[in-house]
Formats: C-alpha cells, sequence, structure tokens
C-alpha cells in the first residue's frame, strides 16, 4: 500500500495549495507537487490583494506562472479566491466607494480575471468566509457593511463569474462548515435562495482546518448534512493540528502522529463514500510541514499539520490518507 500514490488511488482531484517561491526555490517541494499532486491552488498569489494592485492595474505574472506550471504537469488549478474580506486591497477600501461604484468595480475585477484566464482556472472560489459560525454575516466584512442584502451581492458576483467563463464550477467557501452548524445552515439557505433564482452555485467547500482533538461524530454528522445538499464538496484547506494548545515546548510523538493519520484516513473515508457526482477534490492546505501557514502565526508554535515532513518524507498520516480510499 505505502508504494501507491493518492493520485493513483482517489477518483477525485488530490489538491495542494502552494506558494510560486517555493516551486522556484527548491526542486524537492516541485517534484512532490509534481510527483503528489494533481492539482494546485494559490496559497495568496490570486486574491485580489494580490492581483488588482490599483484601480486599473493588475499584476498577473504569478497567476500566469502558476497556471502555466499547473498545465505543463498536467494539474488542474482551484481559483481562490474573488470575494474575502481580509483580500480587498488597501485602495480600495480607502477609495470608500457608495454601493453602486463598489459592485461595479468588483464586478469589472471579476470579468477580468475569470475572463482572463477562462478554461484554465476551471473552478473558483467566488465568495470565502462571508458567515461567521452562528450564520449571521461577518460585520468586518467590506460587503455586509455596504449591502443592505448582501447575500444578494454574492449572488451577483457568482453571475459575473459564469457570464465570464460559463464552464467554470463556482464554489462558496468556509471553515468549520461540518461542525458549526449555524454557519451550515447559511450556506445551505443561500444556497437554496441561488437556486431559486437562477443564480449559479456549483458547490461548497469545507476549509477543514481542524484536528487531532476534534470529534469525529461531530465532522461525520456535520458532513453528512453538507452532503445532503447535492452540491459538488470540496473539502478545500485540509490540515490538522497536533499541537492542540500552541504549546512552544510541544514534542511531536508518535501518539500524536498515529492520531493525525487516524483523521486523515477518516476523511478520506468519508469523502470517498460520498456520491460520485458531488466528488470535487480535497486539497491539502500545503505540501511540507516545514511552510505550513499555521508555522507562521508568529507565537513561534510547534506545528505538524499535513502529509509530509520537513524533508519530504511521507508522514503516517500519508499512509492513513491511502488507507481510507
Ligand atoms: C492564508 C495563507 O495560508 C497565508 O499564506 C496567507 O498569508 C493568508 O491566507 N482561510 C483561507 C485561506 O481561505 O485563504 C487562508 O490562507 C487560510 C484561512
Amino acid at each position: 500500500v505505502t508504494t501507491q500514490k493518492l493520485t493513483e488511488l482517489a477518483n477525485f482531484k488530490i489538491g495542494a495549495a502552494v506558494k510560486m517561491a517555493n516551486i522556484t526555490g527548491e526542486a524537492a517541494y516541485s517534484n512532490t507537487l509534481k510527483g503528489e499532486f494533481n492539482q494546485l491552488t494559490a496559497e495568496f498569489e490570486m486574491k485580489m490583494n494580490f492581483i488588482w494592485t490599483s484601480e486599473n492595474n493588475y499584476d498577473f505574472s504569478k497567476v500566469d506562472y502558476l497556471v502555466n506550471y499547473a498545465q505543463q504537469n498536467n494539474m488542474t488549478v482551484h481559483g481562490h479566491a474573488l470575494l474575502w474580506y481580509q483580500s480587498f486591497p488597501d485602495w480600495f477600501k480607502n477609495a470608500n466607494y457608495d454601493t453602486v461604484a463598489f459592485e461595479s468595480k468588483v464586478k469589472v475585477y471579476i470579468e477580468t480575471v475569470v475572463g482572463r484566464y477562462k478554461g484554465k482556472i476551471r473552478s473558483w472560489d467566488v465568495a470565502n468566509e462571508i458567515f461567521n459560525d452562528d450564520g449571521t454575516m461577518r460585520i468586518e466584512s467590506q460587503i455586509q457593511g455596504k449591502f443592505k442584502d448582501p447575500v444578494g451581492f454574492v449572488g451577483r458576483c457568482f453571475k459575473y463569474a459564469a457570464a465570464a467563463d460559463p464552464d467554470c464550477k463556482l464554489f462558496y467557501n468556509d471553515y468549520s462548515v461540518v461542525l458549526a452548524s449555524g454557519k451550515r445552515n447559511a450556506m445551505k439557505n443561500m444556497a437554496i435562495r441561488f437556486k431559486n433564482t437562477g443564480v449559479p452555485i456549483h458547490g461548497l467547500g469545507d476549509q477543514f482546518h481542524y484536528r487531532i482533538s476534534t470529534s469525529q461524530t461531530t465532522i461525520n454528522n456535520g458532513f453528512a448534512d453538507l452532503v445532503s445538499t447535492g452540491l459538488l464538496i470540496h473539502l478545500s484547506e485540509i490540515d490538522c493540528k497536533v499541537n492542540v494548545n500552541n504549546s512552544p515546548t510541544y514534542v511531536l510523538n508518535s501518539t500524536d502522529l498515529q492520531k493525525q493519520s487516524d483523521f486523515y484516513k477518516n476523511t478520506a473515508k468519508l469523502y470517498n463514500a460520498i456520491p460520485a457526482n458531488q466528488k470535487f477534490g480535497m486539497t491539502m492546505w500545503g505540501i511540507t510541514d516545514k511552510n505550513t501557514w499555521l508555522r507562521d502565526s508568529g507565537n513561534g508554535n510547534k506545528e505538524y499539520p499535513l502529509l509530509f515532513d520537513e524533508v519530504y518524507a511521507k508522514k503516517p498520516a500519508y499512509a492513513g490518507f491511502l488507507e481510507g480510499l
């Protein structure tokens, strides 16, 4: 079993979030990406603040690089994310547009970006994290502050994306979806409203940032509820924390590695069992523990959430993942 690859066993995409600097900077990173994954997502280079540098200027250099890299290596690209409250550029926030101007700028942005990569970026997260866990709207977001009907605005953005590339699969993406029933209900209600009003939504993403201590029963129940929507399901940013207390003196140990392996096995099993027409992919939020975003948080926390260790050796998590498929 251990000589097999995830991409050989899975009948859906095995994705990884990547950074261009790691691909160009380290052969082992690029080789692992090419050898073990068949879809990529930009960890940050396809977000609005990285692309939209000023009102009439777009920087597509890194996006172009990643899209070409994917094409050359037979990988698909999942776009992440057109709208996210954390990635509106400062110049855009500071311009303080009224509702009409705000929407017309965002419309041009979506048409420009989705249109440029028509047929190449075959799926996009149109909106990311608009709800709180209890299902209310996030107040930090530009969108919620401006629009009386923020969900209506988001729906129009799905339409702008679909007009720019009618074949692109369009997702709503958020975290803790299978744990937080309030958020999940808000997502389901939004999807129902979209379906009833002709808004093209194809899938729902649960980021799947969980931990070895997350209740498996809660995951199972929430996941079943999510699948009941009938939409495509993307586990879009998977990682599994072992150092659940963020302890600076944490020492990685075989017990926690085994728990992490079980997490990956159970997650793969769950996903594998959904109807074939709802399968889209499972995306890891990184490749190696060495450069996980969970180590960037500045508090020196020791974390080991992914499938490959610092020298690109497969962890027990990888074997667990395989077993679950
Ligand atoms: C994170 C990236 O991992 C970081 O590199 C970046 O600086 C900030 O964003 N939810 C999301 C992702 O949808 O876009 C976030 O990615 C992690 C949380």
